[in-house]
C-alpha cells in the first residue's frame, strides 16, 4: 500500500518522521536513558571496531566511524563486505565486529560475519529484519524498526541505521568516560529532535523538486561533502544513479583538486553538502573552486550557510538548523528526494530500478 503516494519511495521518505521517532522509542528511556537488548555489551572490554556492509549500509558505517572515533574515541575500520570476506584480515583482540544490513540477508555481509567468527570478541550487528540469517548469527543484534523497506533504493533503513547507530556509539562512550553528563543531554535532545527536523526537511520538497528538473539534463553529476557529509555525498551519489541512471560520483571535498576538478565545466552540476559547522569554511572554499571553473553548485546548507556563501549559486536547498550530531541524518532527507525527483523527471522506474534486486543474495 503506497498510503497515496506516487511509488512506495515516495511513502518511505514521506514517513521517516514517524518511524525514526518510533525506533528513538524504542532504545530510549523516558529519562534519556539508552537501552540496548539482552546481552548488552561491554564498551570497557573492546579496544577498536571493524564495521563491514554493502551499498547504503557501507555508507550508514563510514558515518558511524565519525562518530565513534570522536565521541567514543574508539578506532574503527569500515570495509565493505565483498573486500573484507577475500581479504583475511587479522582481527587483533578485543575487536567488536559490526555488521550493517536492512534485510539481514545480504551474502557478502553474511560471509564476512562468518569470517569474525572465533576471531572477534563479539559480533553485533544493527538489522531491520529480526528473523534474518544476519540477526540469528550475531551475539547481539539490534534492530531498526524502520518496518518493511519495499523501494529498492534504501531510505527509511538508512536514517534508522544511523539512529541505533547513533544512540550505539552515545552508549559506547558513555561506558568509556568520554562524554560529559552534558553533553550526553544534549545529543539525547538533539536526537529527539530529529523527527520534527525532518518533516521541516521534507517542507522544501518544492525547492529540491526544480532543483532536480535541472539535474535530470545532466550526464554527470559530481556530490561533494567533509567529515560526516562525506558519506552523505557518497550516499546522495548512489541513490542518485541508482534510480535516475545518471553518472554520479562522490568526493571528500578536499580531494577536488587532486584531481576530479578536472572533470568541471559549464555541463556539470555540483551538489555540496555543508549543513554551517566548524568545516563548513574549507568546504565553501572548494565549492568556489568549482564555481570559478563555472560548475553549477547546487548548495544544501541551513539558512545561514546560505546566506553567507549562496550567491551566485545555481540553486540552493535549505534545511533547518540543527545540531551538528544530526546533521548526516536530517541530510539524508534532501539527498534522497533530490534523487527522488530526478527519476521521476526522468521517468523511470523508481521502486524497480534495472538491473537491481532489493536484497543480493548472491555474490
Ligand atoms: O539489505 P542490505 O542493507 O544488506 O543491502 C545492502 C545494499 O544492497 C543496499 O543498501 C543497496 O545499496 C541499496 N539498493 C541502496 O539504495
Amino acid at each position: 500500500d503506497k498510503a497515496g503516494h506516487k511509488h512506495f519511495m515516495a511513502k518511505e521518505i514521506a514517513e521517516q518522521p514517524v518511524v525514526l521517532a518510533n525506533t528513538l522509542a524504542n532504545y530510549l528511556t523516558a529519562n534519556g536513558e539508552i537501552t540496548l537488548p539482552d546481552p548488552g555489551i561491554d564498551f570497557t572490554a573492546i579496544d577498536r571496531l571493524t564495521m563491514v556492509a554493502c551499498g547504503t549500509a557501507y555508507y550508514a558505517c563510514l558515518t558511524a566511524k565519525y562518530w565513534f572515533e570522536q565521541i567514543a574515541r574508539l578506532p574503527v575500520e569500515v570495509d565493505v563486505a565483498s573486500e573484507f570476506r577475500y581479504r583475511e584480515p587479522p582481527i587483533p583482540a578485543r575487536t567488536l565486529a559490526l555488521f550493517v544490513s536492512q534485510s539481514g540477508e545480504t551474502a557478502d555481509t553474511l560471509a564476512a560475519l562468518r569470517y569474525c567468527e572465533g576471531k572477534a570478541d563479539k559480533i553485533m550487528s544493527v538489522i531491520n529484519v529480526p528473523e534474518s540469517s544476519i540477526a540469528r548469527e550475531s551475539d547481539l543484534a539490534l534492530p531498526i524498526f524502520a518496518g518493511v523497506e519495499v523501494g529498492v533504493a534504501s531510505t527509511k533503513a538508512f536514517t534508522c541505521q544511523l539512529t541505533v547507530l547513533l544512540m550505539l556509539v552515545l552508549k559506547a562512550a558513555k561506558a568509556r568516560g568520554t562524554i560529559t553528563d552534558t553533553q550526553m543531554a544534549d545529543h539525547i535532545s538533539a536526537l529527539r529532535s530529529l523527527p520534527a527536523l525532518m518533516n521541516l526537511g521534507i517542507e522544501q520538497g518544492e525547492a529540491m523538486q526544480s532543483t532536480a528538473r535541472k539535474l535530470a539534463e545532466a550526464r554527470d553529476i559530481l556530490f561533494l561533502g567533509r567529515g560526516v557529509m562525506y558519506p552523505l555525498a557518497l550516499e546522495g551519489a548512489l541513490k542518485l544513479k541508482e534510480i535516475s541512471y545518471i553518472h554520479a560520483e562522490a568526493y571528500a571535498s578536499g580531494e577536488l583538486k587532486h584531481g576530479p576538478i578536472a572533470l568541471i565545466d559549464k555541463s556539470v552540476p555540483v551538489v555540496v553538502m555543508a549543513p554551517r559547522d566548524t568545516l563548513f569554511d574549507k568546504t565553501i572554499s572548494n565549492m568556489q573552486e568549482v564555481m570559478a571553473r563555472k560548475g553549477k553548485v547546487a548548495l544544501i546548507s541551513n539558512a545561514a550557510g546560505i546566506e553567507e556563501a549562496g550567491d551566485g549559486t545555481w540553486a540552493q536547498i535549505k534545511m533547518p538548523d540543527c545540531p551538528d550530531i544530526v546533521a548526516p541524518i536530517l541530510y539524508a532527507i534532501p539527498a534522497q528526494l533530490l534523487a527522488y525527483h530526478t527519476a521521476v523527471a526522468k521517468g523511470t522506474d523508481v521502486d524497480q530500478p534495472r538491473n537491481l534486486a532489493k536484497s543480493v543474495t548472491v555474490e
